[in-house]
């Protein structure tokens, strides 16, 4: 099986070339991401492999059925890149549901830490032998309260970690989970109660009609003063503009993003040599209690073993056996998934 693979970085390759010769699939890596313009590259492959960034709408999801291309291989959880109802029907689409939802959750922790307890300006400082403390105050989370919206893998293991700090956790989610709300020390609430309650929010739900701008103005007007917002979820979950209005009228007291509305042209590429155009990111990234990452929450050597482990089984096990329990197939209007690979 041949599979042409977007958006490819150097530390995608080891462990997609390892699987994939174990399992027969030829991968042929191409830098760039897969949209309307590229979408011919994939030319006389049985399917493509994509990424967060990836621009899978109705004419590339045309174009990729007309050359005969019959798999979507989503290298990552989240697929609101993909036009799933206009796939239905034309392309098999898989995706990996968990890799490591420690990478993420833990990476949010970090996050955190380095944002509250000044981490980023004191190691900029000693670099430069400045060892004075000044303007480096942090405060203490043991004992503080987190919203957690969004209670799956990711959002349970973060609950986990914020306990583990003897935090008090308010979460919010469409779904509850079963057995999470002890009633006292984690509690689900509506989403006024925690927009109000939370000392720091920490957004851990998929990107959705739903959840769009869940943390806009008139949610940021709702929070505690000096609120700390948590995204490494999707960027589009936060209005961007108007986190940069509540962090100036100090309302949010820091924000800590590896995610970013506009990310898909900046995300992932080195940018430094350039102007940066987007007037609210560079606003964002000049605040001294704004912290923003470049998607990286992912980014451990287990998440990148697992992704390859997965995606490369999800292929195989289509291949094989006409079914695979990754696959992502919504009928046309009521987005119900189809019987394993039985929709076309
Ligand atoms: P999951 O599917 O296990 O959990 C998502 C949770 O959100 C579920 O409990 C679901 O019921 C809940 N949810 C759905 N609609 C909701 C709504 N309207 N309001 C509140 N909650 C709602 O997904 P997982 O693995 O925990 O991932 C969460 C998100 O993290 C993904 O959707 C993805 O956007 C993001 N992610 C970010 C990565 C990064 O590198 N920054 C890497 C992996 C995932």
């Amino acid at each position: 099986m041949k599979i042409a693979f977007f958006d490819a970085k150097p530390y995608d390759k080891p462990s997609f070339e390892k699987y994939g010769e174990q399992a027969g699939i030829s991968f042929k890596y191409f830098e760039t991401k897969l949209n309307e313009d590229t979408v011919d590259l994939a030319q006389g492959y049985d399917g493509v492999c994509v990424f967060v960034n990836d621009t899978v709408n109705a004419a590339v999801i045309d174009r990729l059925a007309e050359m005969g291309v019959r798999y979507l291989a989503l290298r990552c959880a989240g697929f609101n890149n993909v036009d799933m109802k206009h796939a239905f029907g034309k392309l098999h689409v898989f995706h990996v549901p968990a890799y490591s939802p420690y990478a993420v959750a833990e990476h949010t922790m970090a996050l955190l830490l380095t944002s509250i307890r000044r981490i980023h300006k004191a190691y900029i400082r000693s670099k430069d032998f400045n060892f004075s403390l000044s303007g480096l105050t942090g405060f203490d989370l043991y004992g503080k309260t987190v919203g957690v919206i969004g209670t799956g893998r990711i959002g349970r293991v973060f609950v986990d970690i914020c306990r583990g700090f003897g935090m008090k956790v308010l979460a919010y989610d469409k779904y509850p989970a079963a057995g999470l709300d002890n009633g006292d020390t984690v509690r689900y609430v509506a989403l006024d109660e925690l927009f109000r309650e939370s000392d720091i929010i920490s957004l851990h739900c998929p990107l959705t009609e739903d959840t769009y701008h869940v943390i806009d103005e008139k949610a940021l007007a709702q929070c505690k003063k000096g609120v700390v917002i948590l995204n490494t979820s999707r960027g589009a979950l936060v209005d961007a503009e108007a986190l940069l209005s509540a962090i100036k009228s100090r309302q949010v007291g820091a924000a800590c993003l590896d995610v970013y509305e506009e990310e898909s042209d900046l995300f992932f590429e080195d940018n430094s040599g350039h102007i940066m155009e987007d007037d609210t990111l560079a606003r964002l990234i000049s605040m001294p209690n704004v912290l923003v990452t470049s998607h990286q929450a992912f980014l451990t050597e287990e998440a990148l073993e697992n992704i390859a482990e997965t995606t490369v089984q999800n292929l195989l096990s289509f291949a094989q056996n006409g079914q695979c329990e990754n696959e992502l197939c919504w009928k046309e209007s009521s987005a119900q998934r189809c019987e394993n690979g039985k929709c076309f």
